[in-house]
């Protein structure tokens, strides 16, 4: 493994190591034993998205680590005034270790691979979120103690948490079930890996029925970041597919609920069951931290 582009490129051995050194550097943190696996090296980390988990769990899991993180924003950057992704990520290889990138194209990340000679982590594309997909795969995991004969369903927009989440939760053998609008379906590059599994996915566009005996519970945002001008119309187009109480009474009764936040309740969660699983939601997005520094130790030590 070189880089973190996105769940498409990992082996399920991959995120099973991956999510087995995060729970090692959950321990550890709890219990302050130090980690310092990246003494003296430094983390680039490029944004051209707003952030507030991403950020923060990148630059403190660096800390933890011993190393030093560098915050870039893409607005004082020459890439913001048209330096190429070619030249950026040649220079920026002269000078640090790894590079954790946030931006809109998933091409963009590829060629910073491609072009650079160092790892580079993507923390969010319009593509994809593998960061917060490992964190939700070690949440669920954490708290169902494995993964066999688990069902996750997601509700909702076709986005970059679907695209992930689908790949992620396939890869270490669940069922998936997606709910979304036929207008806003996930990609044909990640149904077409899904068709694959066979039975074990599904794609619906009937929340009531992609919750059926499911296990977990996930949404996200009905409009994503750069989507803004489209709210009004998505909030129309995805009126239904929210994760409420009656859509909570056709899953186990002991299914679990997660976010990757930020959440707009009453749109595609109330009020009500995100308190409810409040618990998990949080645990998740603390989980980022530790599943981040696991990928960073990964690439980078
Ligand atoms: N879930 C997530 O990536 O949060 P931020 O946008 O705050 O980084
Ligand atoms: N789908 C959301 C996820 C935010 C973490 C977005 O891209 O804005």
């Amino acid at each position: 493994m070189k880089h973190l582009l996105k769940m498409l490129d990992l082996s399920t051995e991959e995120i099973i190591e991956i999510l087995n050194l995060a729970d090692q550097l959950k321990y550890e943190l709890k219990h302050g034993i130090p980690h310092p696996h990246l003494k003296g090296k430094t983390l680039g980390m490029i944004f051209q998205k707003a952030s507030t988990r991403t950020r923060v769990s990148f630059e403190t899991g660096m800390y933890q680590l011993g190393g030093y993180p560098l915050f870039l924003s893409s607005n004082d950057l020459q890439i913001g005034r048209g330096e190429p992704v070619q030249d950026t990520a040649r220079v920026l290889s002269r000078y640090l270790d790894g590079i954790m990138i946030r931006t809109f194209e998933q091409k963009e990340v590829e060629d910073l691979a491609e072009y650079g000679s160092i790892p580079i982590i993507n923390g969010l594309t319009d593509f994809c979120h593998p960061c917060q997909v490992l964190a939700d795969l070690m949440t669920i995991r954490e708290f169902k103690g494995s993964f066999d004969g688990l069902k996750m369903c997601f509700i909702g927009d076709g986005n970059n948490m679907a695209n992930s989440l689908i790949v992620g939760c396939l890869k270490v053998g669940m069922s998936v079930s997606i709910a979304c609008p036929n207008d806003y379906q996930p990609p044909k590059e990640i149904l077409d890996f899904a068709k694959a599994y066979g039975e074990k996915f599904e794609l619906t566009d009937t929340p009531m029925q992609a919750a059926n005996g499911t296990d977990v519970l996930i949404t996200d945002v009905w409009a994503s970041m750069g989507q803004e001008g489209e709210a009004e119309k998505r909030r129309k187009a995805f009126a239904g597919y929210q994760i409420n109480d009656e859509l909570m009474a056709q899953a186990k009764s002991d299914a679990m609920v997660l976010h990757c936040l930020p959440a707009h309740r009453e749109e595609e969660i109330t009020e009500k069951v995100f308190e409810a699983h409040a618990n998990e939601i949080f645990e998740e997005a603390e989980n980022r931290l530790h599943a981040q520094k696991a990928v960073m130790v990964k690439l980078m030590a």
